[in-house]
């Protein structure tokens, strides 16, 4: 599993997109003081954390399937409810919140689908559910370059494009399919800035996520190459590299 890592190595691969995603994510669902939220597939908890500062941690629950992520999501936010589960079954009863969010989760859910009925599920009716993933398909995702350059050298490698909810339109589909109601489609804009080529190679060495497995299974003369062609494909450092989410909204 990709995501079986420790949690600083997701704090360095996607920690810095991950905590200026969050506020925009908790926005899109109008998430405000007094209510009680769930952020599923937490990881580390970047997510959980803005809505802790919202709502204060007792109304505050995240679950993550990831032991590593559950026990720092755990130390990181003392008084949240972390559990270990995964979307497709949440360990909630119904209507047990206000908002139900994934922040870059639902392309890594086994079944999409089921895992966004489930927040459906555990949110109150009139309740809402929000969820965002990288426009991989569109290429403007933080990972746009590395998997440009796999493509170069390796053609028939997977990447991340045709993932759920990574092309436009696709995750309001999903929201659509899961029974979700006022489905809402939008995109999400950040941007990163890296003071060299190394501080942007380095967290993809760490073995996070599908394309840290793909580095990580080369050999080193392969890895090597990668790394000299996402160089060449990179601006010049310092750099900064704007990246897309596509989000969507539902109510309960
Ligand atoms: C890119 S990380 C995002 C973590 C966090 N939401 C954030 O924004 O920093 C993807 C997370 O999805 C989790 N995940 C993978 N499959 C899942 C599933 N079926 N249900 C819930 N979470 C899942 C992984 O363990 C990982 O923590």
């Amino acid at each position: 599993m990709s995501f079986a890592v420790a949690a600083d190595a997701c704090d360095r691969f996607m920690g810095r997109y991950s905590a200026q995603l969050a506020p925009l994510l908790a926005d899109l669902a109008g998430v405000r003081a007094g209510q009680r939220a769930v952020d599923v597939g937490c990881g580390p908890g970047a997510m959980t954390g803005e809505l802790v500062e919202r709502l204060g941690p007792e109304a505050v629950a995240a679950v993550d399937p990831s032991e590593s992520f559950v026990l720092a999501a755990r130390e990181r936010h003392p008084g949240v409810d972390v559990r270990r589960a995964a979307a497709e079954e949440l360990p909630f009863p119904d209507r047990a919140f206000d908002a139900a969010l994934a922040q870059l989760v639902v392309h890594f859910m086994a079944n999409p689908v089921r895992g966004l009925r489930e927040m459906a599920r555990v949110a109150r009716r009139g309740g809402v559910v929000g969820a965002c993933v990288w426009d991989h398909a569109g290429e403007r995702a933080p990972l746009t370059a590395f998997w440009r350059a796999v493509r170069q050298l390796d053609p028939e490698a997977q990447d991340e494009s045709a993932l759920a909810g990574a092309r436009e339109g696709h995750l309001a589909e999903l929201f659509g399919a899961a029974g979700l109601r006022l489905i809402e489609d939008s995109a999400l804009a950040v941007q990163v800035e890296y003071a060299s080529f190394e501080d942007w190679w380095e967290p993809f060495t760490l073995g996070v996520g599908p394309a840290g497995a793909y580095a990580g299974a080369l050999d080193d003369l392969k890895r090597g190459e990668l790394q000299e062609r996402c160089r060449l494909l990179l601006p010049d450092a310092p750099f900064t590299l704007h990246a897309h989410a596509w989000a969507a909204r539902g109510i309960a």
